[in-house]
């Protein structure tokens, strides 16, 4: 394990923002980690984050406790007849797993490239796009108990999955640390084509799609999400800073009066209406000030042009959610986690 003391977050964050944590460790197994939360038992009154890529978090300030982060990358196969049950360390680098994943010949993760973070992350934040989502894979989560050091095993069932929710955003927020996760993939590809832009897009492309193979969706959704959303590596951003908001049928029918060319989609419990749209609508696509602006190819992605701070884009995402209510009437709320 790795213990590194008043330790620059900087790279630790795709907003790019500078904070610092009082102590970094980084651990390699979940014995290791089991060890470091005995260690943090010493200190209760600590607080302690567990980090994967850094690519959802906002640090408005330096982060005065212990930041954990697993480098676990372990990768091993269950053969389980028309299915194969990967079981990944929370280390793997997202993208990187679900390379690996479609090189083996196994399916379920490629409407999800290109999507920053880690595999952990997959299993806290459902991450999702393109028609599908984490859960729609994931049967088991192994994980830690951060205050006694225990592991244990959640079955699906009991992680709760939502849209961008897990229990480990919930009820258990903050208490267990994912080491690995179970993903069940298909031996044979069945293209997920629910979402109808990239329907639309491997037509576009003349892939017919009765022939398409995962490695082209794969490389049709990274070229999609290249061309909408900023490469960290260039602009600092968190993705989809909103999450999308779901509002009642009377709402929907009342704002769609309004605006014939609002886009909504049927969910549970309502309609979700694209936040991207709202704050597109309400004026705000490419707006900047300072470092801190609004992404001018994806109104739901907030950036950092390079010396922004937490508070400047914090500043910024409450005055976008503000001024979208009072020209909506809609709550949008940050899909990121503030620090
Ligand atoms: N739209 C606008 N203006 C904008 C952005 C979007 O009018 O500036 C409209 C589009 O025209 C479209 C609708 O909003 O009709 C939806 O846009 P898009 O397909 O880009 O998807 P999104 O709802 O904005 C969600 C996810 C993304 C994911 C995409 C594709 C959330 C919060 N975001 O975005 O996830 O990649 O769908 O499935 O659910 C992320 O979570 O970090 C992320 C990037």
């Amino acid at each position: 394990m790795n213990v590194s003391e008043h330790f620059n977050l900087i790279r630790h964050n795709t907003f790019g923002i500078e904070a610092h944590c009082r102590r970094f460790v980084e651990y390699g197994s979940a014995d290791e980690l089991a060890e470091v939360a005995r260690l943090l038992a010493d200190s209760p009154a600590e607080p302690c984050l567990h980090i994967g890529g850094g690519s959802n978090l906002l640090f408005t300030k330096d982060f005065d406790g212990t930041i954990l982060h697993s480098t676990i990358s372990t990768f091993e196969t269950l053969d389980q007849g028309d299915e194969t049950l990967v079981r990944a360390g929370a280390g793997w680098n997202w993208d990187e797993l679900v390379a690996k994943t479609i090189g083996l010949g196994l399916y379920g993760l490629e409407n999800l490239s290109y999507i920053p973070g880690e595999a952990g992350a997959s299993a806290v934040q459902n991450i999702g796009a393109y028609g599908s989502e984490a859960a729609d894979t994931i049967r088991a989560v192994e994980a830690v108990d951060l205050k006694s050091g225990e592991k244990r095993v959640f079955k699906a069932e009991e992680c709760e999955y939502g849209y961008r929710r897990s229990v480990f955003k919930t009820s258990l927020r903050g208490r267990y640390a994912v080491t690995h996760v179970h993903y069940a993939l298909n031996k044979t590809f069945k293209p997920n084509f629910s979402y109808a832009a990239l329907a639309r897009e491997i037509a576009a492309r003349g892939i017919d799609p009765e022939r398409v193979t995962a490695a082209e969706v794969r490389e049709v959704v990274t070229a999609v999400r290249r061309a909408k959303l900023p490469d960290p590596q260039d602009v600092g951003s968190a993705g989809s800073f909103f999450m999308n908001p779901v509002v009642s049928q009377e709402c929907y029918a009342q704002l769609k009066s309004q605006h014939p060319d609002m886009t909504g989609y049927p969910t549970d419990g309502g309609v979700k209406l694209s936040a991207g749209w709202l704050i597109d609508r309400a004026g705000w696509k490419g707006y900047r000030r300072g470092d801190a602006g609004v992404y001018p190819h994806q109104a739901l992605v907030l950036v950092n042009y390079g010396r922004a701070t937490g508070t400047d884009i914090a500043r910024l995402a409450a005055d976008i959610q503000t001024d979208v209510k009072a020209k909506f009437g809609v709550d949008i709320e940050p899909e990121v986690n503030f620090f």
